[in-house]
């Protein structure tokens, strides 16, 4: 039985809300949207009273998951002091305070920062620094930027530029003169062949119009192909070698999801600009930051001609500063990053327990960022027509059993990134409904 709060939000939704990469039609088959109306730790709770274990931290972000009172408490001391004021006349101490503590945070001498509202924009504001960078140094052909096929970055022109078809928001109707370039995708596992595939795309395209190449360091939207140790260093190199500017989008990865700070701390790799969201503040504010190499950043440093021509009213808003500042200090205080580590260990061996399912085509990780992949045959890897078509089957008997998880590309991946503290019992849970959600796949699609 539906709640009446249930029809009449769903109802409303239904005529006034346009949500992302939503087709109404769509919606209503599936007797959606869910209204979510609370959240504690890993649970979300809908109007109809059903729980659900949060297995994608709210799009990723929740690293310190829902409900943390010392980030409220922050949000309101911030919002007593001062509520708003814009980054391009005045500053506040909770925008220099997290500039500082991110400088220290990050690899090597990554430095400087420059806020935004969120990531499709921390994307564009790399992008951005790198091209002019080059232009400033008298390199005004290198404006094109390098992705990888099946690659997200956000979904704004900048970001739609460095996406790798995925979801085709690299769409034809905004970008025909794209200057993105989309190199084959990794495998898991990719080292230096992988980087010679991007080398091979640079020297077609002629190097000296060659900006930059963005990418997140494990390859989350792109199957999770987490690389192999050689891969990020061997790349590092590359860029160096051809004066290319290397981003890291660390907008996933960052803050102890992988099992270290940052994903480039596993391999030792200082990138030229790193782009963060997403748990920069566990959700509990929208903000993102592209943190930039201090040589590049002084580059800036000039005549009016070399100002980063670049803003949002919002961007670095003093509370979202003031939330990821003190979402640092538990993310540092509570051990989130070791706790992802560890319970990542624990969850991969778990999920390595249910490959006896008809449907289940290998898991991988890094800490708690988990790429479950579904087949219908085993032996040959092969899935369905189209991938999403098993994706979605899955993903729909986990949210009936209680569980939120999240299929990416090519539709049969299935990423699973708890919030970082999710304690073993729940972890438990979620392998549980995992589960039986595989034998309710298999049942849907081996025998259809
Ligand atoms: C790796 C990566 N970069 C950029 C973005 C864009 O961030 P936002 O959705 O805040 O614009 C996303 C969003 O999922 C992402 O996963």
């Amino acid at each position: 039985m539906k709640h009446p709060d249930t029809i009449r939000l769903q109802q409303l939704a239904r005529q006034h809300l346009w949500m992302p990469f939503t087709q109404l039609a769509d919606l209503i088959a599936d007797d959606g949207p869910r209204i979510i109306c609370r959240a504690d730790g890993s649970y979300l709770y809908d109007t109809d009273g059903k729980a659900y274990l949060d297995g994608v931290s709210a799009l990723e972000a929740m690293v310190a998951g829902h409900g943390r009172e010392a980030l409220l408490d922050a949000a309101i001391r911030q919002y007593r002091q001062v509520a708003f004021i814009d980054l391009f006349r005045y500053v506040t101490p909770s925008q220099i305070e997290l500039a500082a503590k991110l400088a220290e945070i990050t690899p090597g001498d990554l430095s400087r920062t420059f806020f935004t509202p969120g990531g499709g924009e921390a994307v564009e504001v790399a992008i951005k620094i790198a091209r002019q960078y080059h232009y400033m140094r008298g390199e005004v052909d290198r404006v094109k930027v390098i992705t990888r096929h099946g690659a997200y970055h956000g979904t704004t022109f900048g970001a739609m530029a460095v996406d790798g078809n995925y979801h085709a928001t690299r769409n034809y109707i905004f970008q025909p003169d794209t200057f993105g370039r989309i190199a084959p995708a990794p495998e898991v596992g990719c080292g230096v062949e992988h980087v010679r595939e991007i080398a091979a795309l640079i020297e077609r395209e002629n190097p000296r119009t060659v900006s930059a190449i963005h990418l997140d360091p494990m390859n989350t939207a792109i199957r999770v192909a987490i690389p192999g140790d050689d891969f990020l260093p061997a790349l590092r190199q590359m860029c160096d070698d051809y004066g290319i500017i290397l981003i890291a989008d660390e907008i996933i990865t960052g803050f102890g999801r992988t099992g270290k700070m940052f994903a480039c701390d596993h391999y030792g790799v200082v990138p030229d600009i790193m782009t963060l969201s997403k748990g920069l503040s566990s959700g509990y504010f929208p903000i993102g930051a592209a943190v930039v190499r201090g040589a590049i950043a002084d580059a800036f440093t000039g005549g009016p001609e070399h100002t980063f021509r670049h803003g949002h009213t919002y961007s670095g808003h003093p509370v979202g500063c003031a939330i990821a500042l003190e979402n640092i200090r538990l993310i540092e205080s509570e051990g989130l990053a070791a706790q992802a580590a560890e319970s990542g260990a624990y969850l991969l061996e778990r999920l390595q327990e249910l490959s006896h399912h008809a449907c289940f085509g290998g898991v991988r990780g890094k800490g708690m960022l988990v790429g479950l992949e579904l087949v219908i045959d085993k032996a040959t890897g092969e899935t369905t027509t189209p991938p999403g078509k098993i994706g979605l089957i899955f993903r729909l008997a986990c949210r009936e059993r209680g569980l939120i998880l999240l299929s990416i590309h090519p539709g049969n991946v299935m990423l699973i990134a708890p919030p970082l503290n999710m304690p073993r019992a729940e972890i438990d849970a979620l392998v549980a409904i995992i589960d039986g959600a595989l034998a309710d796949t298999a049942k849907a699609v081996l025998q259809s």
